[in-house]
């Protein structure tokens, strides 16, 4: 049995127990992370940090910890359950109230955390990529908070699903903002778009860790939404998340991505991710 650590307490998952009128429970009223770590060391700890800061004040919470305090707990969380890759999950809601949609004075926010085996990403997809559908995107105007409230993220990858397709790819105004659980990008003409950082995408750390590969390596990348009609004559599509890390799109609404195959450009990106994330660690 996994620990988990909740509010201040590192015990065993099936200790943990949080009030039914908890408003994360309630309302989805909360925000969260997901770290990658790799070889026991948290990737890209400050970037996290950072996001989970911006989220926090996005809803209008106050951090209940310093970093310091953050990156001890995540330390001996990952500690406690082995090291090696894991999947470290923070999630902070606004407390225990009487439910309401007002916020309430004075709470203490719940603070969840929990670390898993990291899923390795199956080499069928590196191999053959995988499958997207577009649709239109339902969510809210905030989806730069990393916010728990994931329902239409969650409808919206199960309509991927109940297609037959690996992931979603959101559609607003007419551009690609990212998918259902990642960000996207386009390859065209041997220049990479991703849809820049705004209210529209979640400002992913695997997105920040792409850009500064491909800034690093000269390889040309345009922070520009990518329209539509452009995708179904795009060379290349990919997705990214801390999970997943970088995956060639190589079939889109049922049609093959330029080859069908995964494409040069992604190649070359994979390789060096897969160095980044071993040598490019960040403690904080
Ligand atoms: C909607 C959405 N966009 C982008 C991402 C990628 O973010 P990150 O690279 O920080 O995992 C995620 C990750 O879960 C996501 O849910």
């Amino acid at each position: 049995m996994n620990d988990v650590f909740l509010n201040g307490d590192f015990l065993a998952a099936d200790q943990a127990k949080v009030s039914v009128f908890d408003r994360g429970f309630l309302l989805g009223d909360g925000v969260y992370e997901v770290i990658p770590v790799y070889a026991g060391h948290c990737f890209q700890l400050a970037g996290h940090f950072q996001r989970l800061q911006n989220s926090l004040d996005g809803v209008k919470m106050t951090n209940p910890y310093s970093i310091a305090q953050w990156q001890s707990l995540c330390e001996e969380l990952v500690a406690r359950n082995g090291g090696g890759d894991q999947a470290l999950y923070l999630q902070v809601t606004r407390g225990v109230a009487p439910r309401d949609h007002v916020f309430p004075d004075n709470t203490t926010p719940t603070v969840f955390a929990m670390s898993n085996p990291m899923q390795p990403v199956p080499e069928k997809y590196k191999q053959q990529g995988i499958s997207a559908i577009t649709v239109l995107d339902t969510r809210w105007q905030k989806c730069h908070i990393k916010a728990i409230t994931l329902l239409p993220n969650s409808l919206l990858k199960q309509q991927a699903k109940e297609a037959g397709a690996d992931e979603a790819l959101l559609i607003r105004d007419g551009y690609l903002t990212e998918g259902s659980a990642s960000n996207a990008y386009a390859v065209i003409d041997e220049v990479i778009y991703t849809a820049p950082k705004d209210e529209k995408v979640l400002p992913g750390i695997t997105r920040d860790v792409v850009l500064a590969i491909a800034k690093k390596a000269g390889m040309p990348l345009v922070e520009e939404a990518v329209a539509e009609s452009s995708l179904a004559s795009a060379d290349e599509l990919w997705v990214s998340s801390s999970t997943k890390e970088v995956l060639p799109i190589t079939q889109l609404n049922g049609v093959p991505v330029g080859q069908g195959v995964p494409g040069p450009v992604w190649r070359q990106m994979d390789v060096l991710y897969q160095q980044v994330k071993y040598e490019g660690r960040d403690d904080g």
